[in-house]
């Protein structure tokens, strides 16, 4: 089916990223700040009823991809219920996930079941005490949560590594190569300046040109394509299976062929994550709003989308953090 949400510039909206917690139990510092703990009570997040309901009438207007984002979405108790809901609603083709993967060990074989098809993971070092300075966690636990993934049978799994001078950049080859053993797909991405916690990460921007040409050096790269629809731009090392990608907000922003919108755990719906503009639903959800009025407001609310995130121009335009949108 053919989307019926269409922007002002023509884009159609096919993939939404479902927030559904803006909860996390690491801090990584470019997303949020060392001992943040102001998040929203989970009185004020949407139910699951709330959320099928929501994510329904996208898939009636042609949304097909859902990607289950937080905070850490596994922190939400009814996540393998919740999926299971999602996945089993006409017209979602794609349900997909994005974690830190610490709690992924306890969660893999059932998610897998409740037909989430595709992980990304977020893995920026391989070092247990680097990876401790930067989000405060325990390496152990992400990598045992994603060797559990591996065996649940999930693929693709994509590693998001935000790269960053003087914090990781001495690990790009290290983690080609610890992908190449497992299997995984590499993604490197550029870091963004959302909220204080981004832009303070922002002393540590590198442009991926520079990842993709250190690369080059050492790996013949042949631009390819993987399954998702988001913005990062593929290569395949020659004769292996091993597929990197390069998200690159910054250096190269992918705004026109943007495909998607966020809606955060409270029921707000981003029209970009580069805006502050939003349209809330949870009231309008608890006020009785019909199946037909929940429709036109999705598709009113696309007029409101805009053309492109301005992280160069004006970096202290989002205030909000991260995990409140999931990414
Ligand atoms: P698939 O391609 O479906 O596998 O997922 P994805 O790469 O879109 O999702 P993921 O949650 O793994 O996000 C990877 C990185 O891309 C994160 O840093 C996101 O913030 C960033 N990202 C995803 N969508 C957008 C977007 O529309 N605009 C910008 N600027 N960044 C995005
Ligand atoms: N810049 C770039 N990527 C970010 N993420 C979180 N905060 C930022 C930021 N400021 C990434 C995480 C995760 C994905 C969902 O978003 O690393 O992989
Ligand atoms: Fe948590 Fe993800 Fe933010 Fe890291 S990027 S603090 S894992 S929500």
């Amino acid at each position: 089916m053919k989307s019926q949400l269409i922007d002002p510039f023509g884009r159609k909206v096919e993939y939404l990223r479902l927030s559904v917690t803006d909860k996390c139990n690491i801090r990584c510092f470019y997303c949020l700040p060392k001992g943040f703990n102001d998040f929203d009570c989970t009185s004020q997040h949407l139910t699951q009823d709330e959320i099928v309901r929501v994510v329904g009438a996208f898939s009636e207007l042609g949304v097909r991809r859902i990607r289950l984002t937080g905070g850490e979405p596994l922190v939400r108790k009814d996540i393998c219920q919740l999926s299971a809901r999602l996945s089993g609603l006409p017209g979602v083709e794609d349900l997909s996930l994005s974690t830190n993967a610490s709690l992924l060990a306890q969660h893999a074989t059932k998610l897998k079941k409740s037909g989430v098809a595709r992980i990304n993971v977020s893995l920026d070092t391989l070092r247990a005490d680097r990876f401790h300075e930067i989000n405060g966690g325990k390496l152990s636990d992400t990598l045992t949560g994603l060797m559990a993934a591996k065996a649940a049978g999930f693929a693709p799994i994509k590693i998001n590594m935000v790269a960053m001078k003087g914090i990781n950049d001495d690990e790009f080859e290290d983690m080609v190569a610890f992908c190449l053993q497992h299997d995984f797909t590499l993604r490197f991405i550029e870091t963004m300046p959302v909220s204080s916690a981004g832009r303070n990460a922002s002393e540590h921007y590198l442009p991926l040109q520079e990842v993709e040409d250190r690369l080059k050096h050492r790996f013949d790269l042949l631009p390819g394509v993987m399954p998702g629809g988001g913005p990062a731009r593929y290569f395949q090392i020659k004769g292996t299976r091993l597929r990197i990608g390069f998200i690159t907000p910054i250096s190269q922003h992918f705004c026109e062929t943007c495909n998607r919108v966020r809606l955060t755990a409270t029921g707000a719906l981003y029209l970009c994550l580069g805006h502050e503009h939003k349209i809330e639903l949870r009231q309008q959800l608890r006020d009785g709003i019909s199946d037909e009025m929940l429709k036109q407001c999705l598709i009113d609310a696309l007029a409101l989308k805009p053309e492109r995130h301005y992280f160069e121009e004006n970096p202290t335009q989002v205030v909000r953090f991260m995990a409140k949108i999931g990414g």
